[in-house]
């Protein structure tokens, strides 16, 4: 049997990759750049070119395949249908929290791009359920891996620069995303399931910052901007507006409550242990934070 993991080089493919290898699985991966994946993924790991935007790409990665873990930029490309049709039986799909949301037409920043995160990530969904073939929906809520984006920064200078440092979501470990993803690909236990995982509990950005600099074993300082400031910085930064406009609603949004992500216990009912804590998350990531990430 051979297992094609689609956005295989990603944070969550990655590990989705080394849990099948662990298993002693066939697996083959879809890459856009064979040669610089090579660096990336584990010996015996069968390399396929492949592009979800070049369908020409599609027959040589499909090609004896019996079970997809599917990326979500295979939305809206016709990847599906054609996995469907050349025999794959099985899919696992890379989705999101959102894709549980009820529809909404809240008109605000973050309303909206809900609505668009729902939309394209049940979309995918739906067109993979009706192949009829075997489906396990695994909707991540916000990833740690979110967190590198404060690298280049606590690396130059040991600070995180953020409004809202109360604010905070069960960031969740990609390692526990691509556990319940490797069980859905390799057992028959999670058909027709759609699972949300998160972390264990909300973690504040200044928690957040202070995980980092326990595990790098140096102090990250953590400096509140006002919205306004971390606004126009986005905006410096190079984010659309509606963008910048989102992530302040965003965090505002978890100051005092669970925000738009509550946490949800789906990792330890499935795995029958807790997710992994932001600080394991930091821990493992430390190499990333001082400058000495592979
Ligand atoms: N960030 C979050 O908190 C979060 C939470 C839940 C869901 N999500 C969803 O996760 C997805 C994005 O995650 P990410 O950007 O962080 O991904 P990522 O882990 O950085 O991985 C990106 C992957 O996409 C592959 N890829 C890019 N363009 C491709 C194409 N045209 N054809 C085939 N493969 C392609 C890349 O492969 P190569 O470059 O090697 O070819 C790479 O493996 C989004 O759909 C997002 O909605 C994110």
């Amino acid at each position: 049997m051979t297992i094609l993991v689609t956005g295989a080089t990603g944070n969550i493919g990655r590990r989705v990759v080394h849990g099948l290898v662990g298993a002693g699985q066939r697996v083959r991966a879809m890459v856009r750049d064979p040669l610089a994946a090579r660096l990336r993924l584990p010996e015996g790991v069968e390399l396929a070119l492949g592009d979800f935007t070049r369908p020409d790409t599609w027959p040589g990665a499909l090609a004896g395949v019996s079970r997809v873990y599917l990326f979500p930029f295979a939305h809206g490309t016709g990847f599906v249908e054609e996995a469907a049709a050349a025999g794959v039986g099985r899919f696992v799909v890379h989705s999101a929290a959102a894709a549980g949301f009820a529809p909404s037409d809240d008109p605000s920043a973050l309303g909206r791009h809900l609505e668009e995160e729902r939309q394209a990530h049940r979309g995918l969904e739906l067109v993979v359920e009706a192949t009829g073939k075997e489906w396990t929906h695994v909707r991540p809520g916000l990833l740690a891996a979110n967190a590198l984006g404060w690298a280049e920064r606590i690396r130059a200078s040991r600070v995180v620069r953020e409004p809202y440092g109360r604010s905070g979501y069960p960031l969740v470990h990609e390692a526990d995303v691509a556990e319940v993803a490797v069980a859905a690909l390799l057992t028959t236990d999670h058909l027709g399931s759609a699972y949300t995982i998160t972390g264990p509990a909300k973690v504040t950005q200044v928690e957040q910052a202070a995980a980092i600099g326990a595990a790098i074993g140096a102090e990250v300082r953590f400096e509140e901007l006002t919205p306004a400031q971390a606004h126009a910085q986005w905006l410096v930064d190079g984010y659309p507006p509606e963008v910048a406009d989102w992530l302040i609603e965003l965090l505002a949004d978890a100051v005092d409550g669970p925000g738009a992500l509550p946490p949800t216990t789906t990792y330890e009912e499935i795995m029958g242990r807790p997710p992994r804590t932001f600080a394991q998350w930091a821990r493992d990531h430390a190499a990333d934070f001082i400058g000495e990430a592979a």
